[in-house]
């Protein structure tokens, strides 16, 4: 099939990609004409694991440009994975969405396409974009659009630094449309991903016990919401795992214990239950955000959720609370933050918790040393007014600091040589915001180790 893919982001990028994989003749559209030159000379614009091998590997089924004209009049399904950055109180502003949806109109040729919407949109935003669609279509050809085009939303779960697995291998795809012949053009355009009939790349082998992945097909706006319940699930789970981490911390219990014996319940399950700084990112942010707001439009309250966005905020508080405890004076003092990514295996710093933390410790008048083993250059790019001194290495970040805050658990940071580290360092404090390191083995090297949960 012929697909253009509007948006060259995490999900758009994924996207195009994983379907040139799959065998489609895909084109990538992307308004930033750098980006775009970059794509076309084998450049990938962030860091995501095995992206690059997926991008070059299907580089005879991938184009990139900038012009709508190349692409939209004949590709057979368009995809919407342009940002849908936080706006004001909470609902996300939705002006690439209206910009890709009016350029798809302008240049639909009149034969049956249909338009997808990958980005995060407000429920209902699918009748919203059809309405510009069809505007764009009406105005420029002077012809009723019924029958040219249908939208349907296709929600994406794919975690930054796990994208391309999360995309080959998922859990469920799921379909919105209203529209009986969309789902079966997306059912054609999955099918490979769906039966799991594609040859593995030597990099990314199938799981084991990977069947065919089933496919939930419901209206648009089930789908528009089933996107932000997910989200919204994810998020609350670990807020609660965390509230569950302050009384752990007050009764003397492990919240590692804790979490791994409630998780092995399967009507609970182990994932997202690990505690520690809580959640940054693009989505959980900006869709727990979204929900509370669109709740709100209908008269809701959405208690649970605000609960949990609350319990997320004060989790970054009570980094530095634990410090102040410690150290009693933050003025002066130097603290390395170890992680500056969001999480591990990715360079996004969008809502990461370290940006928080630094910003509260350099109010406080501490220094900030730091170190991220992928972010830093993205860092400097975008914060280069937070006083923030980078460093090559963990051991350089955290040599002469009164105390070292492990806020994202890139796995290379349990491998440290903590000993030496604790040698060169003028404080003996640790707060293991991951709960990644052993415990008694920092104790040992003589650290006084402290967590957020005990
Ligand atoms: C998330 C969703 O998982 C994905 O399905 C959706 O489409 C986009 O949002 P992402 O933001 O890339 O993906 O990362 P994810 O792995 O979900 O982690 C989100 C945040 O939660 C991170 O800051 C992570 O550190 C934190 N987290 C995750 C925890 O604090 N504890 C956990 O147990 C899991």
């Amino acid at each position: 099939m012929n697909v253009s893919i509007i948006g060259t982001g995490y999900v758009g990028l994924t996207t195009g990609a994983c379907l040139a994989f799959l065998g489609h003749k895909v084109t990538c559209i992307d308004a930033d004409e750098r980006k775009v030159k970059a794509l076309q000379a084998g450049k990938i614009p962030f860091y995501e694991p095995h992206l690059p091998e997926l991008v070059a590997g299907a580089r005879h089924n991938l184009s990139f440009t900038t012009e709508y004209a190349q692409s939209i009049p004949t590709s057979q399904v368009i995809f919407i994975a342009v940002g849908t950055p936080p706006g004001q109180n909470g609902a996300p502003d939705l002006k690439y969405l209206e910009a890709a949806a009016r350029g798809i109109g302008e240049y639909l040729s009149g034969d049956f396409v249909v338009v997808v919407n990958k980005s995060t949109v407000p429920i209902g935003s699918g009748n919203w974009v059809e309405s510009i669609v069809r505007d764009a279509y009406e105005k420029r050809t002077s012809k009723k659009a019924n029958g040219v085009f249908a939208v349907a939303s296709n929600p994406e779960f794919l975690r930054e630094g796990s994208a391309i697995f999360d995309s080959l291998y998922p859990d469920r795809v799921v379909v919105g449309s209203d529209n009986q012949r969309t789902a079966e053009v997306l059912y054609s355009l999955y099918r490979p991903l769906l039966e799991q009939t594609f040859i593995a790349p030597s990099y990314l082998p199938r799981p084991d016990r990977m069947g065919a992945v089933p496919l939930i097909s419901a209206d648009l706006a089930s789908a528009e919401l089933i996107k932000y319940a997910a989200n919204a699930f994810l998020a609350l789970k670990i807020s609660y795992i965390n509230e569950i981490g302050q009384l752990a911390e007050k009764v003397g219990a492990d919240i590692t214990q804790v979490a791994k014996g409630i998780g092995l319940d399967a009507r609970i399950g182990t994932r997202f239950l690990q505690a520690g700084i809580g959640w940054g990112g693009s989505c959980f942010g900006k869709d727990t955000a979204a929900l509370v707001a669109t709740a709100g439009e209908y008269g809701l309250d959405a208690g649970i959720v605000k609960a949990a966005r609350e319990m997320n905020r004060r989790q970054r508080e009570r980094v530095v609370d634990k410090l102040l405890d410690e150290l009693k004076i933050l003025k002066g003092r130097t603290i390395c933050l170890l992680g500056l990514a969001f999480k591990p295996d990715t360079d996004d710093l969008r809502e990461a918790p370290a940006l928080d933390i630094a910003r509260k410790l350099i109010e406080r008048g501490a220094r900030v040393k730091a170190h991220d083993p992928v972010a830093m250059s993205r860092f400097l790019q975008e914060y280069p007014d937070l006083d923030v001194t980078l460093c090559a290495s963990a051991e350089e970040a955290a040599q002469d600091c009164d105390a070292v805050v492990l806020v994202t658990e890139w796995q290379q940071y349990r491998e440290l040589d903590w000993e030496s580290i604790k040698n060169s360092m003028r404080g003996q404090v640790l707060l293991d915001g991951r709960n990644l390191l052993d415990r008694a083995r920092l104790a040992k090297a003589g650290f006084r180790y402290l967590s957020l949960a005990g």
